[in-house]
């Protein structure tokens, strides 16, 4: 794909990433690489890390408009829903790839926005945290329609270590994607359980952990069990309480929002502990901090360290 523009819209801790891989990929193949964040003074400090030849958008967003294929990351629907509305208001015949975890309902909206100004729009979230993105090992899941996915799939190479394709139902994509987080709540829930009933009973964390890194050697329980054990609940390079609460209610309401209504009673129950925790410690720590809950309802302190102490 020599001479691909691309353009990346929102330079957080995950776009950051992906576009050092996307600047390596456009300075190999003899094309562009535009990138654009809300707040300019990120730009300052990716720079180093994004190299030369790298085009920093110094306005808003629809500086991007000329690009074939522009990558958005944001943090909500709000943020992804107000970004492609500047960027359709002025693209024609770009392929917008949305990587930021949504609402499938909003998925939807924003197909429907794009076809209208002769663009199309990819629900593309994606699994693993920004240390996968940099080492290039993320699961980059994909819906919407398939001649722009088949423009884009060389790109997901760079950066992905498989792809899951959903086909051309765009809604589908972030309805996997939240089955994923469902999932991962389920496993931190199940390890808040039964680390209180030790912590309760006296069993040594460090060699119940040896337990579940030897039965279950999955990166979920190893990280998560880890975080519980020692109760350090930092948000620095995981995920706050305030996206788990986010996830949570839309895991239970994407099923009646698609016409399906799904009981969901892990999630509904690990929500519940969330919510507490945010009146326990705030909700800026980890959203594995939901043990606290099940060792405060076991009769003991909820937290194992003071949470301002270092964390992780
Ligand atoms: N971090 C993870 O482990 C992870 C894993 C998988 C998926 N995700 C998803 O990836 C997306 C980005 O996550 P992240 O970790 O990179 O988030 P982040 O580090 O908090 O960065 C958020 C980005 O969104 C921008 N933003 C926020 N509100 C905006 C608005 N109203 N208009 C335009 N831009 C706005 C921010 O711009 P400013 O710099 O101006 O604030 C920043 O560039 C999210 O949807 C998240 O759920 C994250």
């Amino acid at each position: 794909m020599a001479g691909l523009k691309i353009a990346y819209a929102g330079l957080g801790n995950m776009g950051e990433n992906l576009s050092v891989h996307l600047a390596n990929y456009a300075r190999a193949n003899g094309g562009s690489l535009t990138v654009w964040n809300r707040s300019k003074g990120k730009y300052d400090s990716v720079k180093a890390e994004l190299g030369e030849g790298v085009t920093y958008a110094a306005g808003d967003v629809d500086e991007l408009a000329g690009a074939d294929v522009i990558f958005v990351s944001v943090l909500n629907d709000a943020a992804s829903t107000d970004v492609v509305t500047r960027l359709t208001a002025k693209a024609k015949g770009a392929v917008i790839v949305d990587q930021s975890s949504l609402n499938p309902k909003t998925s939807i909206a924003l197909e429907q926005l794009a076809a209208k100004s002769g663009n199309a729009y990819l629900a593309a979230p994606v699994f693993g945290r920004p240390d996968a993105a940099k080492a290039g090992k993320l699961i980059q899941v994909v819906a919407g329609n398939k001649d722009a996915k088949a423009k884009v799939r060389p790109l997901f190479n760079i950066f992905a270590r498989a792809v899951l394709d959903l086909g051309e139902e765009v809604q589908k994509g972030n309805t996997l994607k939240l089955m994923g987080n469902a999932l991962i709540l389920g496993v931190i829930e199940l390890l808040a359980e039964t680390y209180a009933l030790g912590d309760a009973l006296d069993i040594d964390p460090s060699v119940f952990q040896q337990f579940i890194d030897l039965f279950f050697p999955t990166p979920s329980y190893g990280a998560y069990g880890n975080k519980i054990g020692k109760g350090t609940f930092g948000s620095a390079g995981g995920f706050r309480l305030e996206g788990g609460l986010k996830d949570a209610n839309n895991i239970l309401n994407v099923g009646a929002d698609l016409g399906h209504p799904v009981n969901l009673p892990t999630i509904a129950l690990a929500k519940e502990h969330m919510e507490r925790a945010v009146e326990l410690g705030g909700i800026d720590m980890d959203w594995s901090s939901l043990s606290a809950v099940l060792r405060e309802r076991a009769g003991l302190e909820p937290f194992k360290v003071k949470q301002d102490e270092p964390k992780q």
